[in-house]
């Protein structure tokens, strides 16, 4: 616990960074199945964001769970201290000025809340990436439901551990294969211009 600490307000804040920058920092929350192209879309979207001149940064759950998290697997202890730790990173990267973009399943509804209550007003931007389990299944891209079906791996997002689909997302994005990540991508990089963030 950390007590005895005092929170210094230091004089450079999030608003010089982010006039600095040119742009609104926000968190952008993508969730979605392990397979329904979170990874993917994030990408898409942080390279067209690069290319309008805009500062970004992408944490992503494989990624995480090798550093910072590596000491975390998938019971749901571990999952909800691993969406706790991301938020409050993202937190950090969002007073640091920059779009950031978080593709982690976050099977939780009450975790993504937690994030979102974490973040000021209007700064929290959940995105669902919905593709169907039996797409993301057929797609299977690591090879993980296979091995979760033949029961090599426990506790599976979609097999044997829930989704709690968003009930309220700023965006739900279907990505079973009717449109393009790139247009998916888009609905993004469109809904940030809409409102103003770049
Ligand atoms: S979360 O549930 O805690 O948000 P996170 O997004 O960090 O999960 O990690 C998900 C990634 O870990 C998946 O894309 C997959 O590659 C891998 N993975 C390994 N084991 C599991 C599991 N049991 N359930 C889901 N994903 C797993």
């Amino acid at each position: 616990m950390s007590d005895n600490t005092v929170w210094h307000a230091h004089r450079i804040c999030r608003h010089h960074r982010e006039n600095l920058n040119g742009q609104r920092s926000c968190l952008l929350w993508f969730t979605g199945l392990s397979g329904s192209g979170k990874s993917t879309i994030a990408g898409l979207v942080e390279e067209r964001l690069h290319a309008l001149g805009k500062l970004t940064y992408l944490l992503d759950g494989d990624n995480v769970r090798k550093g910072m998290n590596g000491d975390l697997g998938f019971s749901d202890a571990d999952r909800i201290e691993n969406i706790r730790r991301i938020g409050e990173m993202s937190k950090l990267f969002v007073d640091a000025g920059l779009i950031t973009l978080s593709a982690f399943i976050s099977p939780f509804r009450s975790e993504r809340a937690a994030v979102r209550e974490l973040m000021k007003e209007g700064d929290f931007i959940e995105v669902f990436i919905d593709a169907p389990l039996d797409t993301c299944e057929t797609r299977d891209p690591k090879g993980l439901y296979q091995r979760a079906r033949n029961g090599e791996i426990k506790n599976f997002t979609g097999i044997d551990s829930p989704y709690e689909v968003p009930e309220s997302a700023e965006l739900h994005l279907v990505n079973d294969g009717s449109a393009t990540p790139a247009e998916v991508a888009g609905a993004v990089v469109e809904y940030l211009r809409e409102r103003k963030f770049i």
